[in-house]
């Protein structure tokens, strides 16, 4: 694989970068009268790419052009304080920017498997397909400090390879279930980004990109774009040991 690297002095220009990239990508597809499929992650770093796009980008993106999906969630209720959705909702979706009928959220608060399953289904519903797999023309990943991506956990690597385009993983100290995308599919997007910021990613991140023997053990160095090529959108601080 590929690391294409994007750095910026702070966790406000990095985000503004994000959404520079998504109003591009919206208004290619706007143009070609197509949707752009993007799928999100939760966790606090999006926060502030989500508020930003809702301030400022909010009548400057062809919205009614983009289907919003997500890339995790936590298996509680859309109004739960940890559910990523309802992060989205509190920082974007509040506002009309979005056609309901096109923002399509992991419902957290059902029985996982099946809502695993229905998802997916959703998925293949929603997206063109290639290598058996939905494709996303975004995929937008963080990275948390044990270097998980997407619900993916170090100690559940084989949800990297299954079958399923989306499972249901648990984290590792809470227990908690989540509804996750899984490597496979993440694969098959046209284009995988990660937003990281902070310096607490910056030791794990190192090892990431410098390739290291380690660097396997990590899920954030398991996906990538179908072009095997991955964007990582980094702040000084995350980056400061690249
Ligand atoms: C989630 C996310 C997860 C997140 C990382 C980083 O549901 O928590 O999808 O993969 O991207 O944990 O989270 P922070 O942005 O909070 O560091």
């Amino acid at each position: 694989m590929l690391y294409r690297i994007h750095t910026y002095d702070n966790p406000e220009s990095t985000a503004r970068a994000v959404a520079e990239l998504i109003a591009a990508m919206a208004v290619e597809k706007s143009g070609q009268n197509q949707f752009l499929h993007i799928a999100v992650s939760g966790g606090s770093t999006p926060k502030l790419l989500f508020s930003l796009l809702a301030e400022e980008y909010e009548h400057t993106v062809p919205w009614q052009n983009v289907k919003l999906f997500w890339v995790d969630e936590r298996c509680v209720s859309p109004t739960h304080a940890e559910s990523n959705y309802g992060m989205t909702y509190d920082a974007m979706l509040r506002r009309p920017m979005i056609p309901a009928e096109n923002v399509f959220r992991m419902k957290g608060e059902d029985f996982p498997v099946d809502e695993a399953a229905r998802y997916e289904k959703v998925l293949r519903e929603q997206l063109p397909a290639q290598n058996a797999y939905p494709v996303f023309d975004l995929i937008l990943l963080g990275m948390g400090d044990d270097g998980h991506t997407a619900s993916i956990f170090p100690d559940q690597m084989h949800l990297l390879d299954v079958e399923q385009a989306v499972a249901v993983a648990v984290h590792p100290q809470s227990g908690q279930k989540r509804i996750s995308l899984t490597g496979n599919i993440i694969r098959n997007a046209q284009k995988v980004a990660f937003l990281i910021t902070g310096k607490g990613k910056a030791e794990v991140l190192k090892q990431i990109i410098s390739k290291d023997d380690v660097a396997a053990k990590y899920p954030a160095s398991q996906v990538w774009a179908s072009s095997g090529i991955a964007d990582f959108y980094l702040d000084n601080q995350a980056a400061a040991l690249l």
